[in-house]
């Protein structure tokens, strides 16, 4: 099996950081790429303060720290990620732009570079169409807070060359991580259960079966779900919740993937979840205080 060493990842936000945190702790040298020297900096500033708060609670040491921060380095240019053994992209849900970088990318690496996509709802046969190496791409689908979430789906398209998907199961699994198999659809096995879940949610909100505080109040007790479906479509982002299931709908054609007019009202008014204060929660105060919606 081919051995991987250098990792590089697209994008250093919320899942790009935590990837790139992942990878370097698991020994690997990580490169990360952004789009400006200070989202670089921000992004790996990020990570280290993560660490940080680790060395802080005693469940780290700082020398440890030290070496995951020395692994990881930042750069703007796509054409430094060259020399990587594999490449996981965690942009935004824009098919355009994730081509645009694979294309490229395409032109730079060897021929023997594995390409793999963070993407939520998109399919990888989609993105590998775009590249002239459509069985060295897979999907490696984390999850949020990805220190913290065991979970990664491990997608291959009908493209996917075999050795090629076991590599990458076999390098998801030396992050730590417990790889699942999943095959290429528009939110592989978890969003496709998941978001219809928190769009459902939304819903009995506005048919009125029980307040906000109650549906997650009842998921979490009645379920054991570490969090109750508004807490966390706050968590995931209400603006991210609507652009996944805008892409599920247009692949599936199904309400239960639709947007209810709710949570379009609320991305209108800025209303994302946690990233912007207010959600189905106002996030101002030292504890969230749930809003009036309905
Ligand atoms: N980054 C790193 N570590 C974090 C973290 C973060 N953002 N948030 C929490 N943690 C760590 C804490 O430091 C703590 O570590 P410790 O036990 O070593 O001290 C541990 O996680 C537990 O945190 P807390 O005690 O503060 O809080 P909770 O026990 O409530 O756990 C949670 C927080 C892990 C976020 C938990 O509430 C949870 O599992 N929620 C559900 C998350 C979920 O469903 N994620 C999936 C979202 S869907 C998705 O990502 C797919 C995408 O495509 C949409």
């Amino acid at each position: 099996m081919a051995e991987i060493k250098r990792v590089g990842v697209l994008g250093c936000g919320l899942m790009g950081s935590g990837i790139a945190q992942v990878c370097a702790a698991a020994g690997y040298d990580t490169l990360v790429r952004e789009v400006s020297d200070e989202l670089c900096q921000r992004g790996i500033g990020g990570i280290g303060k993560q660490l940080g708060k680790a060395v802080e609670k005693g469940k780290m040491a700082a020398e440890d720290r030290d070496a995951i921060v020395g692994r990881l380095r930042g750069t703007t240019k796509l054409e430094d990620l060259a020399e990587c053994d594999i490449i996981i992209e965690a942009v935004v849900e824009d098919l355009t732009l994730k081509n645009e970088m694979w294309r490229t990318l395409d032109g730079v690496c060897g021929p023997d570079t594995i390409f793999a996509s963070n993407t939520s709802s998109l399919t990888i046969a989609d993105m590998a169409a775009a590249t002239k190496r459509p069985e060295r791409m897979v999907g490696l689908h984390f999850f949020n807070p990805v220190p913290v979430m065991k979970l990664v789906e491990v997608v291959k398209t009908i493209a996917t060359d075999a050795q090629v998907f076991d590599t990458a199961f076999e390098f998801a699994r030396s992050l730590g991580k417990e790889p699942i198999v999943c095959k290429d659809n528009s939110g592989f096995v978890v969003n496709l259960l998941l978001v219809p879940y928190m769009m459902d949610a939304i819903r009995c909100l506005e048919q009125g079966v029980a307040s906000i505080e109650d549906i997650d109040k009842g998921m979490r007790l009645g379920t054991g779900y570490p969090m109750g479906p508004f807490t966390l479509s706050d968590f995931v982002g209400l603006d991210t919740l609507d652009k996944i299931g805008g892409i599920m709908f247009e692949e599936y054609k199904e309400k239960r993937y639709a947007s209810p007019p709710l949570l379009k009202r609320m991305i209108s008014l800025g209303y994302y979840g946690r990233k912007s204060g207010k959600g189905f929660y106002d996030y101002s105060g030292a504890e969230p205080v749930v809003m009036k919606l309905v």
